[in-house]
């Protein structure tokens, strides 16, 4: 059917709902354009019937972003298939992807169907979706732990149906290479007009299997491989995007066959995602941690100097790696500013650019250099924002050797100024938050804190991502500063934010897609 393999990113989808990994709208809408930039073929935007929040995120993503074609996913029910083309109809490029889960287990216990009804349920779905849309993927969620004879009788049902793309995902990453690839090879020769439909792969990672399974099935004929950034995803994650694309890039002479992906856009993305989510990536995570093109050992820096092919197997420029690049100084203006923040893809009105401009002469005071990701955080710092009730007015620590540590803040609440407010903790990071917490008044438990540094040197803009539990409602929240004590309290400011927003949606009768999950 096509001589390449389809890209289908999935980190707004099934990467947004893991742990942690949570964006609002706006975020994911400058993730989406984003991934525009990457070159990805298909966006899964999200998951309209989950909730009218994600039904304007899909529908918003739908209708701004050029290029990819944008989904939604759907279970096989009538109103789901309604909400995903309510969403998108109209959308320039857009699709449906449909689901329902296909092994006994989910049959039984999940959704208590016998095999005959859910074929019925999705022929159904596939049909309804076709009245507005060509585009209909139809998964057999857990399909590598289903009776091969069954997803053949299914799989062939849709496609008779007008499904044109079938995916096979390994839901619980079960799955080994060498048998995924005889399961493809099986679907592909008895499927019904398997060869007028796109065979795609969807591997989650709970055995690191995730890039491998997915390699092996674009061997068998796959066409399509669903992943996401950095690999995140529901549990240990999906398949990296990063990992599949490169390896057959690199592979080239073994693979034969490319992607639509520009490879140069792939840290760019990276750093995007971790700086939106807060969820950092390991260290020697392949293309895009922190050590995956450092050398250490000497042997290797005498061979990396003389030759880099000695032990690299790509150069970092190919992923989007380069040097720092010192763009702009504390007497370039707000032309030259404009310029570079609209070359660095953004798509800023007058008014944001406004705040950056002043945000940027602040920061080039502080800062010897201004780096492209210095301006990253500025300009993404502000749109992350959610609701907010909060504002961190001013906070001030005192700390030491010989001192209790001790922090006094300021905060907005609703509008209102707080009065000063002092309090002690363990370390000046401590004392800060203590302190919010004394003026705020939430009951709140802090489950994660995690600090990256963003850019390079001593001065360099720290990201803090922040995870409290309240209430049974969990919720991460990120601030960037150059000092660590100041983007900790930004970060946890954010996270009550956050809390609140999540505790009226809950209020409002709305319910996360985790616990929308059965038909
Ligand atoms: O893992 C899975 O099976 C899924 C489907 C909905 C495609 O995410
Ligand atoms: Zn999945």
């Amino acid at each position: 059917m096509t001589d390449r393999v389809r890209i289908f990113d999935t980190t707004l989808r099934d990467g947004e709902q893991s742990p942690g990994c949570s964006m609002n709208s706006e975020e994911k809408l400058i993730m989406a354009r984003q991934l525009s930039r990457l070159g990805v073929d298909t966006i899964e935007a999200g998951f309209a019937a989950s909730s009218p929040g994600d039904f304007e995120s899909v529908r918003q993503i739908g209708f701004e972003i050029d290029g990819p074609m944008i989904v939604s996913l759907c279970r096989v029910i009538d109103s789901d298939i309604d909400a995903g083309v309510n969403a998108l109809d109209g959308a320039p490029n857009w699709g449906i992807h449909t689901f329902i889960g296909t092994s006994d287990l989910h049959l039984k216990y999940k959704l208590n169907l016998d095999r005959k009804t859910a074929i019925e349920k999705s022929v159904r779905a596939v049909e309804r979706a076709k009245k507005h849309t060509t585009n209909i993927e139809f998964s057999a969620e857990d399909a590598t732990r289903s009776d091969p004879n069954y997803l053949v009788e299914i799989f062939s049902a849709v496609v008779r149906a007008g499904a044109t793309i079938l995916n096979v995902p390994d839901t619980v990453g079960y799955i080994t290479p060498t048998e995924f690839a005889k399961l493809i090879m099986r679907l592909r020769n008895d499927v019904y007009n398997a060869d007028q439909v796109i065979f795609s792969v969807h591997c989650h990672n709970d055995l690191g299997l995730a890039a491998s399974n997915s390699l092996v099935a674009v061997e068998m004929g796959a066409r399509q491989i669903e992943c996401t950034i950095n690999g995140i995803g529901e549990r240990a994650g999906n398949a990296s995007l990063e990992e599949v694309v490169m390896a057959m890039k690199v592979r080239q002479s073994h693979y034969r066959i490319d992607t639509a992906i520009k490879t140069e856009q792939i840290f760019p993305s990276s750093r995007l995602l971790t700086k939106l989510t807060g969820s950092v990536v390991q260290a020697n995570k392949a293309i895009v941690g922190a050590n995956a093109f450092s050398h250490e050992a000497g042997i290797h820096q005498d061979g990396v100097i003389k030759n880099s092919l000695t032990y690299e197997i790509m150069n970092p420029e190919s992923v989007g790696i380069t040097k720092n690049q010192l763009v702009l100084g504390k007497h370039s203006g707000r032309a030259a500013l404009n310029e570079k923040v609209r070359e660095m893809g953004f798509d800023v009105s007058k008014e944001e650019l406004n705040r950056i401009f002043k945000q940027f002469k602040i920061l080039a005071d502080k800062k010897k250099t201004v780096y492209e990701e210095d301006i990253e955080i500025l300009i993404t710092g502000d749109k992350i924002k959610g609701i907010e009730r909060y504002q961190l007015v001013n906070v001030n620590v005192a700390s030491g050797t010989e001192t209790i540590p001790t922090a006094t803040v300021v905060m907005e609440i609703d509008g209102e100024k707080t009065a000063p407010m002092a309090f002690y903790g363990d370390g000046p990071v401590d004392a800060a938050l203590n302190t919010i917490k004394e003026i705020v008044k939430i009951p709140c438990v802090l489950t994660s804190y995690v600090v990256k540094a963003i850019t390079g040197g001593t001065d360099a803009q720290g990201v803090v991502s922040i995870s409290i539990e309240s209430g049974g409602i969990s919720v991460t929240g990120r601030g960037s500063h150059t000092d660590i004590v100041v983007a900790s309290a930004l970060a946890f400011v954010n996270a009550l934010n956050r809390l609140e927003l999540k505790k009226s949606l809950k209020e409002g009768g709305l319910i996360s897609i985790k616990e929308y999950q059965t038909v």
